[in-house]
């Protein structure tokens, strides 16, 4: 396993390229399963997590090609041999649980591995599992697996989601654009991976309107056909380079960031006194001062500010000047960087969902163990501010969500380097 080794007290300035969404094409290449037409996915991030449900769909059948490097993936269904998700490739990865949806849609039937707790939580199934049954399935765990059989196929139902679950929404959004009649999703995700999932299953020929909006209509159709879809930015990935300069000090110009998909994070930023200027080509970002201004955060279902950075926020705040409150409200037990942040000299005290950040002038290198994977992020972007060597260990997490984070950083004048692990 690699390690990463991160220089800190370097000023960074330049552009990096943001690439497409990870949590938006792991629920677009499921979209093939509900189709016998080719699919192709452009700006394609190349991570772990991509080629673990390229694995998954390849077990089920489908021809996942990789092109140009991975940026580029053709999927196609137009057999599938199984509909068994097993538990070897599942227990890797928790998003393998959206082949459920679709498997059932097209084929009226699915056996999916139950994913089981991981590091940021127990992450149960329940939601999936009420709205498919809404649609008509039968579900029923036996051996770990969920089996779930739609004999008559699905048909259209009212679900009321009680949370805006959005794994939950996706799969329920992908199985209802095959079901007799009209589905409502009521209390959807509105995040913008629902959004560039709506929009690829619509060239596909599916009849789905309110999006981004806390209710979803679909009208079912017979069969969908094939097309060509560009992933959406990765606003966890931009939000993590809009970090990097107030964290480091300097100026960096996020390509493809657009303000609409990290706007409650740039608020938070801007109170923190931080410039962020919309360019031709995205974001720039710039600290103003020697040290930011400490701001509470509360994590929220998009629009709010999304869970999936507060990690790389704490960090941020750990040189901030004040005292920062973060409350986390999505995941029950998301705050294991802040052990880790500790071992690098900040101030920071944990109280269940909350953690209170007591900003201190400067960190100083350690080594490190990442836990998850923005948690393993957010100690690299520690590591930029700190005296010394910071040593972040176990980076395969980082790997399933960040592409080329070394090159990335280190092109902006950062001085980070992969090492192999001792
Ligand atoms: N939940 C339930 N029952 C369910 C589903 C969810 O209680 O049936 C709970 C979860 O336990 C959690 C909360 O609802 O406490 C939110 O879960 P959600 O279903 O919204 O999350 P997810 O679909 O499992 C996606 C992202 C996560 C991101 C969350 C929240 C993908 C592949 N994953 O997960 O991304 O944190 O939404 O925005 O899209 C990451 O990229 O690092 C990551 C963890």
């Amino acid at each position: 396993m690699d390690s990463i080794i991160v220089t800190g007290g370097t000023p960074l300035k330049g552009r990096i390229q943001i690439a497409g969404a990870k949590n938006a094409a792991l629920t677009l290449m499921p979209v093939t399963l509900l189709s016998e037409e080719p699919l192709t996915l452009t700006n394609a991030p190349r991570l772990s997590d991509i080629k673990t449900m390229s694995s998954l769909l390849g077990s089920l059948g489908t021809e996942v090609t990789s092109m140009q490097g991975g940026k580029v993936i053709a999927l196609s269904s137009h057999g599938l041999t199984s509909t068994h998700a097993d538990y070897e490739i599942v227990r890797k990865m928790r998003a393998s649980n959206l082949v459920l949806g679709p498997l059932l849609a097209r084929e009226g039937q699915a056996e999916v591995s139950l994913p089981g707790g991981c590091a940021i939580g127990a992450r149960p199934m329940d939601l999936h599992i009420s709205a498919l049954e809404a649609l008509g399935a039968e579900i029923e765990l036996r051996d770990g697996y969920l089996h779930a059989v739609a004999r008559k196929g699905l048909r259209g139902a009212v679900i009321k989601f009680r949370f805006a679950s959005v794994g939950a929404t996706e799969n329920a959004l992908m199985a209802a654009t095959l079901a007799k009649g009209t589905t409502v999703i009521e209390n959807a995700a509105r995040e913008p991976e629902i959004v560039d999932l709506a929009s690829c299953l619509r060239k596909m020929g599916a009849q789905i309107d309110g999006d981004g909006t806390s209710r979803i209509e679909i009208q079912g159709v017979d069969r969908l056909g094939g097309a060509t879809h560009q992933v959406v930015t990765d606003r966890i990935e931009l939000g993590t380079y809009m970090l990097a300069p107030v964290i480091a000090g300097g100026e960096v110009e996020c390509i493809g960031g657009r303000m609409s998909l990290v706007q409650a994070f740039a608020d938070k930023l801007q109170a923190a006194g931080v410039t962020i200027e919309e360019t031709a080509d995205g974001l720039k970002v710039r600290r103003n001062g020697d040290r930011p201004r400490a701001v509470d955060v509360t994590t929220e279902p998009f629009p709010g500010f999304p869970t999936d950075l507060q990690a790389q926020m704490m960090a941020m705040l750990c040189t901030a000047e004040g005292t920062s409150v973060l409350e986390e409200k999505i995941f029950e037990n998301r705050f294991m960087h802040a052990p880790e942040l500790v071992r690098m000299g900040a101030n920071i005290e944990v109280h269940g969902g909350v953690a209170t950040v007591h900003g201190v002038k400067r960190l100083k290198g350690a080594p490190v163990m990442a836990t998850d994977l923005r948690a393993s992020v957010s100690l690299i972007l520690a590591g930029l501010a700190a005296e010394g060597q910071t040593r972040v260990n176990r980076v395969y997490h980082l790997d399933r969500g960040y592409e080329h984070v070394e090159e990335k950083l280190g092109a902006v004048g950062a001085k980070i380097e992969r090492v192999k692990e001792q």
